[in-house]
């Protein structure tokens, strides 16, 4: 392949992680999405294509915004790599076993792409951004065909054909984040929930975190244009929608010429008739009063936060600069709990984060027991190229982290055990989504709180909203049996 020796300066638009760390003053320009030129719209005409996803909601959304791009230009989704025209990895940079698998299955592919010539290979995603990754794939992996960045998904049109037509490798990742895109194409994956952005980008910088670099700077969409959005989802029968943000309570902070906050946001959200609002992920130091009094009003917006926390310890907090403390996190759950009682609370835990004691360590496990959260997402400390904390020395030996994760697991099961526990007896309200994984006569569906709940029953009733009575609680999922009780009792 003559890839390796081509000069790529006319394709590429390299990434580079440092001007993605600068803040620019100008403002954002909301722009609409530009209609698939007339040369472009049937070139996938009887052809197909598959995107892996990888990692966070975000990029799952991404995926359905990419694939509704293809759609229209005349491409069909397939599940068969075999098969496929075109296959795209839609990729995750927040640890390293996430870029490990990407590498892997970049070698895994290279036969078939020299099998099939014809075959496009895409990287996109948060990878993307990484100069590190560019460089890689660009030295050890020139059977890819095509990279492009996380602000650059509108240009997917004009790539793709580059990538056709061109034997180079078409590289282009903007790192100075662009503009607010809107009216992309979406091609949902589901048709009873959805995804809606609410704003893009990142400006918290926590030392070990990759993601205000690969996504920018925080960008809110304008009020009308995610209202809008979310009465579209209602009139076309979407019975859930989870509002999508790498810091949510920070929506609205951006704009210049109107005080418009999450709060208000939600508040408005709340009039529209859909069933059920999900919003994720929250940052617990912009998480103010005026959120908790619309949060507790109910009614569609349902009683699941997600706060992550990373550390039970106000040093290591204060090392990874997450600008709140133990007590000052604390003190928020219990104002949380007091406005909403039946709050179900979910986090994220970071352990052996460099120079983390035995005794810090100790902190997170005690914090986790005082809030009793329903459930985490814990992770091992992997250090990120160009974050601060990957200069400093990763001085806990692997065995002491896992041995940490092993010790938070068990806690975490036996606290989320403990808590579905609670529930046994009690009727719950369940959205059925359909036909349990494992058996066919079951349905599963999801409380409020966005716990699993599988119970029998017939699938026509798939989609609607039912009432469940828990028989047997387990740490991970409920099962349940049907009730026509009006009254639901518990989240
Ligand atoms: N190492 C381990 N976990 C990380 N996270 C973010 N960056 C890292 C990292 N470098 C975790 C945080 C975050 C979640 C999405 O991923 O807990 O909340
Ligand atoms: Fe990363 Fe912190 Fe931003 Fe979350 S809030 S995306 S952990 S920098």
């Amino acid at each position: 392949m003559a890839k390796e020796s081509v000069d790529y300066s006319k394709y590429f638009t390299a990434p580079n992680l440092k001007k993605a760390r600068k803040r620019y003053r100008e403002d954002v320009q909301v722009l609409d999405f530009e209609q698939i030129p007339e040369d472009m719209r049937n070139i996938g005409n009887g052809q197909s294509y598959l995107i892996k996803t990888y990692g966070c909601q975000m990029n799952e959304h991404d995926t359905e915004t990419i694939a509704g791009i293809l759609n229209q230009m005349g491409y069909t989704a397939t599940e068969d790599e075999n098969e496929a025209d075109v296959i795209l990895f839609n990729t995750c940079a927040i640890r390293e076993n996430a870029e490990d698998k990407v590498f892997g299955e970049l070698g895994r592919l290279k036969p078939l792409k020299l099998e099939k010539p014809d075959l496009i290979l895409g990287v996109c995603g948060c990878m993307s951004q990484e100069e590190a990754v560019v460089n890689r794939i660009l030295h050890k992996y020139p059977h890819v065909d095509l990279i492009f960045g996380t602000h650059n998904i509108h240009r997917v049109p004009y790539l793709l054909k580059e990538a056709l037509f061109s034997k180079e490798m078409v590289v282009e990742v903007w790192s100075k984040e662009g503009d607010v895109v809107e009216n992309m194409p979406k091609a949902r994956s589901n048709k009873l929930k959805a995804w809606v952005n609410i704003m893009y980008g990142c400006d918290k910088f926590c030392t070990y975190c990759i993601v205000p670099y690969t996504r920018g700077k925080e960008r809110s969409r304008l009020p009308h244009d995610v209202l809008g959005e979310v009465r579209e989802l209602a009139r076309l029968g979407y019975r859930e929608v989870t509002l999508l943000g790498q810091n949510v309570n920070a929506y609205g902070k951006d704009f210049k010429d109107m005080d418009y906050r999450f709060a208000h946001l939600m508040d408005d959200i709340r009039k529209i008739d859909i069933p059920r609002v999900r919003f994720t992920t929250s940052h617990p130091r912009d998480f103010d009063d005026h959120l908790i009094d619309v949060l507790a009003k109910g009614g569609n917006l349902v009683e699941h936060i997600h706060l992550p926390v990373q550390s039970g310890n106000s040093r290591v907090l204060k090392r990874m600069a997450r600008k709140y403390t133990r007590d000052e996190y604390l003190t928020l759950v219990d104002k949380i709990k007091k406005a909403m009682p039946h709050a179900v609370l979910t986090t994220d835990i970071i352990v052996g984060f460099p120079g983390e004691t035995d005794e810090e360590f100790e902190d997170t496990l005690s914090l986790v027991r005082e809030v009793e959260f329903d459930s985490a997402f814990t992770f091992i400390y992997s250090p990120r190229e160009g974050t601060p904390s990957a200069k400093w020395e990763d001085n806990i030996p692997h065995e002491v982290k896992k041995e940490r994760l092993h010790r938070l697991n068990e806690l975490q099961d036996s606290i989320s055990r403990r808590k579905n526990e609670q529930l046994r007896g009690q009727v719950v309200e369940v959205l059925v989504e359909g036909e349990s994984k494992k058996n066919r006569e079951v349905l599963s569906g999801r409380t409020r709180s966005n716990k699993l709940v599988n119970f029998p029953g017939p699938r026509d009733l798939v989609g609607q909203l039912v009432n469940v009575r828990i028989t047997e609680p387990q740490t991970w999922t409920l099962k349940g049996e049907l009730v026509p009780e009006e009254r639901v009792e518990a989240l």
